[in-house]
C-alpha cells in the first residue's frame, strides 16, 4: 500500500448508513475524499455526489474500478457485501465493508482465504464499537485485570422499531442486529464462542407469528466464559445499547452515552435517544479515521475479515438454534497467522 496526500475513497450505497461515512468522510477525515459514489438509486447517489463533489456512478464495479478510487466503503445491504469485497481485492484496493462481512460463514471464509492468497489484510469490517469510548473503556478495564478474569458478557441492543414495510425475519435480526453483540462479547472477552442457545418471541403481528423481534441468547466460550445477550428490535421506546463484563473481582459496563441525568422538582430523568447514527457517530469518525491512517501505514489494526468469519459462525449456529429449538455448537477453526490477536 501506498502512502498518498489524499485517498480516494469510492462508497457503495449511499443510504442511512452509506450517506453518514461520505459525511463524515468528507466534513471529518484529513488524508481523505470522497472520489465516487453509487448507488442503485441514482437521486441517492446524486445526493451525497452534491454533498461531497463526489463523482457519482450507476455500476458498483465500474467504482471499484475507478482510478480515482484509492479504497472502497461497502455499505450496500448485507448480501452484497462478499462478493463486492471480493471485487475489491481482486482490483487491489482496500476496503472497509459494514458489518455483517457476508451472510454466510462460507462466503467470509471465501474473503479470509483471498487475503491468505494476497498475503496481506485489506479488509476492516464496519464493527464501530471498537471505536466508541465507552466500549473502549470497558475493553481498558478488562485487559488491565482491574475486575479480574472476565466471566460474563451480559448485552443489551434495542432498537425503537423496524423501518415500516420492512419484510422482518428472525435471521435478520440475527445477522443485521445480533451479529454486533457477538463481536462485542468475543472481542471483550478475548474468547470464540463454541456453543449457543438462542430462544425469543414474537411481540409484533405484522411480522407474523414465527418472527422473533426479541431474542435472548446464551453462549459459552472457548475459554470458559459466557454471554447473555437481549436483542430487541420493537423497543418502541428509543435505541439503547448497553455492554457489561463481569470479572472475578468487578464488573466494568459501558451505560448508554453520554446523556445526563437530570434532577428537579422531584424526578430524576435520562433522555434516551432512537437514533444510531447519532448514538455512535463519534466511534463511526474514529473508525474512518483510524482505517485512513492504516491504509497509509499499510497496515489494518481495525476489526479485520477473521472478526467478521468469526461472527459469522457464531451467528449461523444462533440460526441452527432458532431452527432446533436447543444448543448449537460452533466449530473453531484454527486461525491462520496473518490474524494474530490485536489488543
Ligand atoms: N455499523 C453500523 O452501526 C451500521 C448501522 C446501520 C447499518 N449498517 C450496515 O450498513 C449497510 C447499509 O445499511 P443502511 O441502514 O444504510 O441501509 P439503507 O437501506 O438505508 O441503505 C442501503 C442502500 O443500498 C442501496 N443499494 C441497494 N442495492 C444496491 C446495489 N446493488 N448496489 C449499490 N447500492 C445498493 C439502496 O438503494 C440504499 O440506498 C448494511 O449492510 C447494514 O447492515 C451498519
Amino acid at each position: 500500500m501506498r502512502s498518498r496526500s489524499s485517498w480516494g475513497i469510492g462508497v457503495i450505497g449511499t443510504g442511512g448508513m452509506g450517506t453518514r461515512h461520505v459525511e463524515n468522510i468528507h466534513r471529518y477525515i484529513k488524508g481523505a475524499h470522497v472520489a465516487a459514489v453509487m448507488d442503485v438509486d441514482h437521486s441517492r447517489a446524486a445526493h451525497a455526489a452534491e454533498e461531497s463533489g463526489a463523482q457519482p456512478f450507476d455500476n458498483a464495479h465500474a467504482l471499484i474500478h475507478c482510478p480515482e478510487v484509492d479504497a472502497v466503503v461497502i455499505a450496500a445491504p448485507d448480501p452484497l457485501h462478499a462478493e463486492l469485497t471480493l471485487a475489491c481485492l481482486e482490483a487491489g484496493k482496500p476496503v472497509l465493508c459494514e458489518k455483517p462481512l457476508a451472510t454466510t460463514a462460507a462466503d467470509a471464509r471465501r474473503v479470509v482465504d483471498a487475503e491468505l492468497t494476497l498475503g496481506r489484510r485489506m479488509v476492516q469490517v464496519g464493527f464501530m464499537r471498537h471505536y466508541d469510548p465507552a466500549h473502549q473503556a470497558v475493553k481498558t478495564a478488562v485487559d488491565s485485570g482491574q475486575i479480574g478474569r472476565p466471566l460474563l458478557f451480559k448485552g443489551i441492543h434495542r432498537n425503537a422499531q423496524v423501518a415500516p414495510g420492512f419484510d422482518l425475519t428472525s435471521d435478520f435480526v440475527v445477522l443485521s442486529s445480533l451479529t454486533h453483540d457477538l463481536e462485542s462479547a468475543r472481542w471483550l472477552l478475548g474468547q470464540e464462542a463454541v456453543e449457543v442457545y438462542v430462544s425469543g418471541t414474537a411481540t409484533t403481528p405484522e411480522f407474523g407469528p414465527e418472527v422473533w423481534d426479541l431474542q435472548v441468547v446464551q453462549i459459552r466460550f472457548q475459554g470458559g466464559g459466557l454471554a447473555s445477550i437481549e436483542v430487541y428490535v420493537s423497543a418502541h421506546y428509543g435505541y439503547e445499547v448497553v455492554a457489561e463484563v463481569v470479572g472475578e473481582r468487578g464488573t466494568a459496563t459501558t451505560g448508554n452515552g453520554h446523556a445526563p441525568w437530570i434532577r428537579r422538582e422531584g424526578t430524576c430523568s435520562r433522555p434516551i435517544g432512537s437514533d444510531w447514527l447519532a448514538r455512535f457517530q463519534t466511534a463511526y469518525v474514529a473508525e474512518l479515521r483510524d482505517w485512513v491512517a492504516s491504509l497509509s501505514r499499510g497496515d489494518l489494526s481495525g476489526p479485520d475479515a477473521w472478526d467478521g468469519y468469526m461472527t459469522l459462525l457464531a451467528a449461523e449456529a444462533c440460526i441452527r438454534s432458532i431452527r432446533s429449538g436447543g444448543p448449537e455448537r460452533v466449530t473453531v477453526p484454527e486461525r491462520p497467522p496473518l490474524y494474530t490477536r490485536r489488543a
